[in-house]
């Protein structure tokens, strides 16, 4: 581990100011959860927000429910461009932490974070719409639909980096575990993709007690679920990581002695890198046909990938740990990476640029019922991304 320690206590003082509002702006978005692309509401005070600061233009409905939000800078003669990206969706899930301002609407929860996110982007918005003191302009994009809705992809579909020609894109992620103040990052890849598969194995159903008379679907699939776990173990070069998990595994089979005729299989496969992921997923369709065709058996894989792995340009990097040490109490600077991915990704795939870690302290993990962002983490994010701006774009 790499770790650089800044200087002095160094959050923008304006942001320091301002952050009892992000405050109260975060625990608001925090009361109202709203999930996948149905964000109306937090999409609705992102946009009011950006109008009262006062950003040149303001876009609605971009990625079906994102806000771009353009502030140009006292000069625009570089003609540079930067985006700084925030996530608003919260997790169809309940909370439980009990907090004066917990989740008002059932069954939904800002479990991630992205309260917090939404509240630092426009805290780095309103402090940058006032100031200006950059040579270019910033894009900001408050996207729908980070968990499971790839909507980082939408708006990256919906034209956000050509239409107003991004140079470069930076996004964060508060890191519970990492102190208040810390941030964590790495050039090269950050977070894993995230596929999925899904196993039909069809055999000859039967009486259990006569097996020589059925194709055993049961047996098949066991040794299935077995042999896919030589893919990361004897295939995948041992210096480059990756996951394969069996998360389901049923028959149609429900009671002692039937012999089913199906039965189904699902999981998930990570990894860093576009070779290996080809290469599992070549793996996986060979081991299940050619297993279950040992026992006779028929099989079907529908494999989706879903998320890219993240990974971080270097040079992208390299401005994200000094606007980070600007700001924070300590960068670690080479950070592992970790397996949960994220739809950065696509902006990344897009424009170069940096995802980076910021401590959220002793927290409940994300995704935990208990979780929630820290407020004090906050100044520290929005001077970030204020920081990124001011020496990207310095004049
Ligand atoms: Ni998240």
């Amino acid at each position: 581990m790499s770790s650089i320690v800044g200087e002095e206590m160094p959050v923008k003082n304006r942001i320091g100011e301002m952050s009892e509002t992000i405050t109260e702006w975060r625990r608001d978005f925090h009361e109202h959860p709203e999930v996948m692309y149905d964000v109306h509401r937090t999409a609705a005070i992102v946009a009011k927000k950006l109008k009262d600061f006062g950003c040149d233009e303001i876009v609605e409905g971009i990625g079906k429910t994102g806000v771009v939000g353009i502030i140009k800078g006292q000069s625009t003669a570089s003609s540079r461009v930067i985006a700084l990206r925030a996530d608003m969706d919260a997790l169809p899930m309940t909370e439980i932490t009990g907090l004066p301002y917990a989740s008002k609407i059932k069954g939904a929860m800002h479990a991630c974070g992205h309260d917090g996110h939404t509240a630092m982007l426009l805290g780095a918005a309103q402090y940058l719409a006032e100031t200006r003191n950059f040579d270019g302009t910033v894009v900001l994009l408050f996207q729908p639909a980070e968990e499971g809705g790839a909507g980082g992809l939408e708006m990256v579909k919906d034209g956000v980096m050509d239409r107003w020609q991004v140079d470069e894109v930076y996004g964060l992620h508060n890191y519970p575990g990492l102190p208040v103040g810390e941030f964590a990052i790495r050039s090269g890849a950050l977070m894993a993709s995230a596929d999925q598969f899904e196993i039909e194995i069809t055999g000859k159903g039967g009486h259990a007690a006569e097996p020589h008379q059925t194709v055993d679907t049961t047996l098949a699939s066991a040794q299935i679920v077995v042999a896919l776990q030589s893919i990361v173990s004897r295939n995948v070069q041992a210096i480059r990581p990756a996951v394969l998990s069996t998360t389901s595994f049923h028959t149609e089979s429900n009671t002692f002695n039937v012999i089913p005729q199906t039965a189904y299989i699902k999981g998930t496969v990570r990894c860093f890198d576009t070779h290996t992921r080809d290469l599992m997923e070549h793996r996986l369709n060979e081991i299940v046909d050619l297993t279950a065709r040992t026992y006779g058996a028929k099989a079907t894989v529908k494999y989706e990938r879903g998320y890219p792995p993240t990974i971080n340009h270097p040079e992208q990097t390299q401005f994200a740990i000094e606007a980070a040490l600007a700001v924070g109490t300590r960068v670690n600077s080479e950070t592992d990476p970790v397996m949960p991915a994220e739809d950065f990704s696509y902006m990344l795939e897009a424009r170069p640029g940096a995802y980076i870690f910021l401590g959220n302290g002793d927290t409940a993990m994300c995704h935990h019922p208990e979780y929630d962002f820290s407020d004090e983490a906050a100044p520290f994010g929005a001077s970030y991304f204020v920081e990124l701006v001011e020496k990207r774009l310095s004049s």
